[in-house]
């Protein structure tokens, strides 16, 4: 009951959890074509991959607001979609028209492309160091990414189980692309390379202009205070949950019928605050993750908040 129908497979030594029908195309992952030009964003489910996507792309694509209207889906794929694109849940061809390596393969450049996959599963040319593709990883609470998964799964993944299950199959490293602190500590350990750059929810929350200007200066890209005043408008809570092309409307109705449920509009970008676990989580809920947070960063200078 508390399983995610869509399911997953554990693979690595880390048992990191993959979804379903990742085996098949795990070969495909590894040997993917790498190019210099490419920006990744590499990064838990519900970190703020969406935001930071959206941010990435304005900046890379000369804040092409036009283009920006175009899915998200289609504008910055995700690596290992094509794992879920072949599974006979939903079918995503939709979307891209075609074969979904040769979309990816096909995209204009600079691509870019986006993984929920732990370091040790991303492909060799960007392990190895043979290709250098810019690659920005977000950071997000534990507690506030777990709860904003419930929700996910729930909508998309057709979770049927109780949150205090959820919570405790995140802390038990059985959540999809779990778990959490060994996919984090995945990338955080390759920190020292020049083409990695780490940002945080928590500083987007507190000072987005601040985050665009970095992510600008390590994407090499020059905007004025005007460009970054409007890049931070369009990325403001209340315009991104307007906004059609990033709230994976498509995919929601999909699964919707799919699991013969009422399609929800623009639920995607939920609630968007830090610290809203407070709210949802029991006064023990939060003292077991606080203990295990404690554990897990022992001895290490990473900080999430
Ligand atoms: P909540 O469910 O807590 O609201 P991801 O894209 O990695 O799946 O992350 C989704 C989370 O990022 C959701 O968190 C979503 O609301 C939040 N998010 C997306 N856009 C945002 C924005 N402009 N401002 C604040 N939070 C945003």
């Amino acid at each position: 009951k508390s399983e995610v129908r869509s399911g997953f497979v554990e693979v690595g030594k880390d048992n990191f959890c993959v979804p379903i029908y990742y085996e098949k195309f795990e070969k495909i992952i590894n040997q993917f074509e790498v190019r210099d030009s490419d920006v990744y964003v590499v990064a838990h489910p519900k970190t703020g991959t969406t935001w930071a996507q959206e941010m990435i792309w304005l900046i890379v694509n000369n804040l092409d607001y036009e283009g920006a209207h175009d899915d998200i889906l289609r504008r910055f794929p995700t690596l290992e979609a094509a794992a879920h694109i072949d599974s006979e849940i939903v079918d995503m061809s939709v979307l891209y028209g075609c074969d979904y390596m040769t979309y990816m393969n096909e995209l204009p450049e600079p691509r870019c492309i986006k993984s929920h996959l732990h370091w040790s599963l991303l492909p060799e040319q960007i392990k190895n160091g043979s290709k250098k593709p810019k690659i920005i990883s977000v950071l997000r609470n534990p507690e506030d990414t777990c709860v904003s998964f419930y929700h996910h799964c729930k909508l998309i993944e057709g979770y049927q189980g109780t949150f205090e299950e959820f919570c405790d199959l995140f802390l038990a490293g059985r959540s999809c692309y779990g778990p959490f602190w060994k996919s984090v500590f995945s990338v955080w350990k390759e920190r020292h390379r020049s083409n990695i750059l780490f940002i945080k929810y928590i500083d987007m929350k507190k000072n987005l202009p601040g985050v665009i200007k970095d992510v600008a200066t390590f994407l090499e890209r020059d905007l004025n205070e005007d460009a970054i005043e409007g890049l931070a408008k369009h990325l403001s809570f209340d315009c991104m949950k307007k906004n059609p092309a990033v709230n994976f409307q498509t995919i929601v109705d999909m699964f919707a019928s799919v699991y013969n449920m009422t399609t929800a509009q623009n639920v995607f970008i939920r609630r968007g605050i830090v610290g809203g676990y407070k709210s949802e989580m029991t006064t023990e809920q939060i003292q077991k993750f606080k203990k295990w947070t404690e554990e897990n960063l022992r001895g290490s200078d990473l900080d999430v908040e």
